[in-house]
């Protein structure tokens, strides 16, 4: 898929950079595999009339979410405890006094987050494509559907099931670029009084912590709080309220409902306020991005340089997503890193996208540990230093590029 026009509103809309040649995020694979990788140019451009930050270019979706995906939600404690608390308030405070609810999740994985539904005997049901972490869910007791969610998919629901007090996204809006076909299904699975509760990456902390690997193939766009709340209105729904989140790395979670069912939380307003104050319909502001992204990529490319002309041992701590952009348009390579560790075993034993650098299992880090660790999975930092005592302890560094490149 490409296109010079807007996938939120049509306006026309040009590339303010590339992140060059791309292979998919999430695509490990075998030496086999190497001559026929695929890739694709990663444009970004921003809606000067929406706001709408979006990828020029996508992989089609089958190429990425089918029955190998790589990732899987339940590799981090962090998010699942995230999840079950999202869950938990769903269920007390949204779906609270409404006789025998339906919960739909898009996107539901694993079943990280469904799972608490099914414990409780909430009905729902999850709409998850790739059919490896959907059979993990359905193993969680998660009442799970294989295939991609649409408009379509939303009328055979409602046959089946009826309507639905929440929709519930985490971490896929963001994937799926015909979110006209999304926002059509979600318009008529919902009850009048139903709302939708969706979180991503939020373009005002990507911007502020120049985290530019929240740009990969799978991220089709990177919200605010303007830009959904434009999406919407052309479907006579609002944003009503706006919670920021610490996950990913900075994340927004919005509450959305028909106009004027409820009232907008101050909260909701602040956030528009702040992103008009950050100015993020105007080509200044991603043209600064463009030179910090660039900036980045350079102070890290010098930092592994050095490293490496002083013979000290490198590897990459988790083969995340995000990883594939800092690798490729970095240009690193094994002369940088020696290996990647990854806890996720269909990782393991295989190379990464784009620059093959060997993904090996954590316990290959732990019998030698490197002199540094570059750290691609910060949005688990907490987790991680808490983990990794003993690699500090022993003089071990760790090499961070959000929201400066440093070594720490
Ligand atoms: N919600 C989980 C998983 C996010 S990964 C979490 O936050 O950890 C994104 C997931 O969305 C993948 O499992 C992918 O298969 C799924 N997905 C992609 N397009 C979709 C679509 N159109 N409908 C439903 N799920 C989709
Ligand atoms: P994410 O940043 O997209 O959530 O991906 C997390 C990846 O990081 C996943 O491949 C598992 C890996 N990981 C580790 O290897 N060790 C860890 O301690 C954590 C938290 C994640
Ligand atoms: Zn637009």
């Amino acid at each position: 898929m490409k296109t010079n026009i807007c996938l939120a509103c049509d306006a026309p809309v040009s590339s303010f950079m590339s992140f060059g040649p791309q292979p998919l995020a999430n695509g490990f694979l075998t030496p086999d595999q190497f001559d026929r990788e695929y890739f694709f140019e990663m444009k970004v451009a921003s809606c000067a009339k929406c706001g709408m930050f979006q990828l020029l270019e996508q992989p089609d979706r089958e190429q990425m979410f089918n029955q190998n995906y790589a990732f899987f939600s339940g590799t981090s404690r962090g998010m699942a405890m995230h999840f079950e608390q999202l869950a938990n308030d769903v269920m007390q405070h949204v779906l609270k006094g409404t006789n025998d609810p339906l919960a739909v999740e898009i996107g539901c994985n694993d079943g990280i987050m469904l799972k608490h539904f099914a414990k409780a005997g909430v009905r729902h049901l999850g709409v998850e494509p790739s059919a490896n972490v959907a059979a993990v869910a359905k193993s969680n007791g998660v009442n799970v559907v294989s295939r991609f969610f649409d408009e379509a998919c939303a009328e055979d629901i409602i046959r089946q099931y009826g309507q639905a007090d929440v929709f519930l996204a985490a971490n896929v809006m963001c994937h799926i670029p015909y979110m006209h076909s999304i926002i059509k299904g979600i318009q008529k699975l919902l009850k009048p009084e139903g709302v939708v509760i969706f979180e991503d990456p939020y373009l005002g902390d990507v911007l502020e912590f120049t985290s530019y690997d929240q740009v990969y193939d799978e991220h089709v766009f990177l919200f605010s709080v303007t830009s959904v709340n434009n999406l919407f209105a052309k479907y006579g729904m609002e944003v009503y309220d706006a919670q920021p989140q610490e996950t990913h790395g900075g994340s927004m979670r919005y509450f959305i409902c028909r106009r004027g069912r409820r009232p907008m939380t101050k909260a909701v307003l602040a956030q528009m306020d702040k992103e008009k104050a950050w100015n993020i319909l105007s080509p200044a502001t991603y043209e600064r991005f463009r030179r910090n992204c660039e900036k980045s990529r350079d102070d890290l490319k010098s930092i592994l340089e050095n490293l490496r002309k002083k013979g000290k041992r490198v590897i990459g701590y988790a083969a995340t997503s995000k990883s594939t952009t800092i690798i490729n348009y970095c240009g690193l390579t094994t002369d940088h890193i020696e290996f990647i560790s990854d806890t996720t075993p269909i990782k393991q034993g295989k190379f990464s996208p784009g620059k093959h650098i060997p993904v090996k299992a954590y316990e290959e880090f732990q019998k030698k540990y490197p002199d540094y660790a570059l750290l691609f999975a910060y949005n688990h930092s907490k987790e991680i230093m808490a983990k990794e005592k003993d690699f500090m302890g022993r003089g071990g560094q760790w090499i961070m590029y959000v929201p400066q490149v440093k070594i720490q």
